[in-house]
């Protein structure tokens, strides 16, 4: 059966993510008819190739969406809040990559490995999780089959370009620069990047959480519907280009063995376990970067409480942690017709 062909946009085509995503859509074969492409006023004119054309960037605006079926959002939250609502008036429906809806109830937050199921006919907008918690959730969510997840400590070493495209030259002009013992002042990040790591450079709240940590723990009980879950996230950026990577333990109600945690993980969908003691082998962001499969492996029990398991955890926060979550949001709702008319 030849898929219906869809008019699609993506709303922060120029960016990491909107780079990120124009490639996936060629790769994946997403049957895409019209592909229009907008970024902030600064891109207006832009040429892009994406699907063997060329493409010209529009300025982002609310009458930009007529005729679209499906809008992907990549531009940061004010540009979700301020527009998304105009694409989905235009009859579209909404990716949104930002933080701005996810938390919204009646908006489903969708990892589709996880919790696909969220998504149906009436979906007319779905949130694609923070890159740290679908990360992490990838890593435990198979777990769930050995017990009841109760508590999760998580640390994370985050990649430059979880920042965005900015961010991801920064790091590779400062290291240039400090190899040439030359000093290049941080602009797109708060403290110098390389040669250094630093807590996470989102607003910290009156509870000492920054922003990302709190996604992390918030997120993670919306999508796993478990309002119990406590989630303690530390959350640092260090100087890797690409893929996030996690160190996390896993508390369960009951006692679990490494052998049922290796085996659930072996078997789960998007999930290569790489874990190899003798070889001193473990997931490393060089080898998820450009993956769409999230790495995890040090799977092993904890020497103090036998209801616990540690894990690693590395993947490519901008196909996994973002634009390939996205498509596979969106080839998730092309299986719906839009409920009440329209696409
Ligand atoms: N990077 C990641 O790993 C990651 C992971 C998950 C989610 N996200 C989310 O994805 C979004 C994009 O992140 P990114 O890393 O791709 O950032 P980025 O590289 O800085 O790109 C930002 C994009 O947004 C566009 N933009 C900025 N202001 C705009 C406006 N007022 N109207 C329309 N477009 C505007 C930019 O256009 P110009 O080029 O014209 O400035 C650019 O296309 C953010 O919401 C971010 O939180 C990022």
């Amino acid at each position: 059966v030849t898929p219906k062909l869809v008019n699609v946009g993506i709303v922060g085509a120029t960016g990491a993510v909107g780079q990120e995503l124009l490639g996936l859509l060629a790769e994946r074969r997403f049957p895409v008819n019209e592909l229009r492409l907008f970024a902030s006023p600064t891109s207006e004119g832009r040429k892009l190739s994406a699907l063997g054309a060329e493409h010209t960037v529009r300025a982002a605006g609310p009458e930009g969406f007529e005729g679209l079926e499906l809008v992907f959002f990549s531009a940061g939250s004010g540009t979700s809040l301020r527009l998304a609502p105009h694409a989905i008036e235009a009859g579209a429906r909404v990716v949104d990559n930002s933080s701005a809806f996810r938390m919204n109830e009646g908006v489903p937050l969708v990892i589709p490995e996880i919790n696909g199921d969220a998504l149906g006919p009436e979906t007319t907008i779905a949130a694609v999780p923070n890159c740290s918690a679908i990360m992490l959730l990838m890593g435990i969510a198979p777990l769930r089959r050995l017990g009841r997840i109760r508590r999760v400590i998580v640390s994370t070493y985050q990649a430059a370009s979880g920042a965005g495209a900015r961010a991801m030259q920064e790091l590779l002009d400062q290291t240039a620069a400090a190899l040439e013992g030359r000093e290049l002042k941080p602009s797109a990040l708060p403290h110098p990047i390389a040669f250094n790591l630093f807590c996470h450079d989102s607003p910290i709240g009156e509870d000492g959480r920054n922003d990302e940590e709190r996604k992390m723990e918030e997120e993670s009980r919306k999508i796993l519907g478990d309002p119990e879950l406590s989630v303690t996230a530390t959350c640092i950026r260090v100087p890797v280009l690409r893929a996030h990577s996690e160190s996390a333990c896993v508390e369960f109600d009951r006692a679990v063995s490494e052998q049922d945690a290796r085996q659930a993980l072996s078997s789960a969908a998007g999930v290569v376990v790489v874990d190899d003691r003798k070889a001193n082998r473990f997931p490393m962001p060089i080898d998820a970067a450009g993956k769409d499969e999230v790495l995890v492996g040090r799977i092993r029990g904890d020497m103090y409480n036998d209801k616990a398991l540690n894990l690693l955890i590395s993947g490519d926060q901008l196909r996994k942690g973002a634009a390939l979550n996205s498509i596979q949001i969106a080839e998730a709702l092309l299986r719906f017709p839009r409920a009440g008319g329209g696409q």
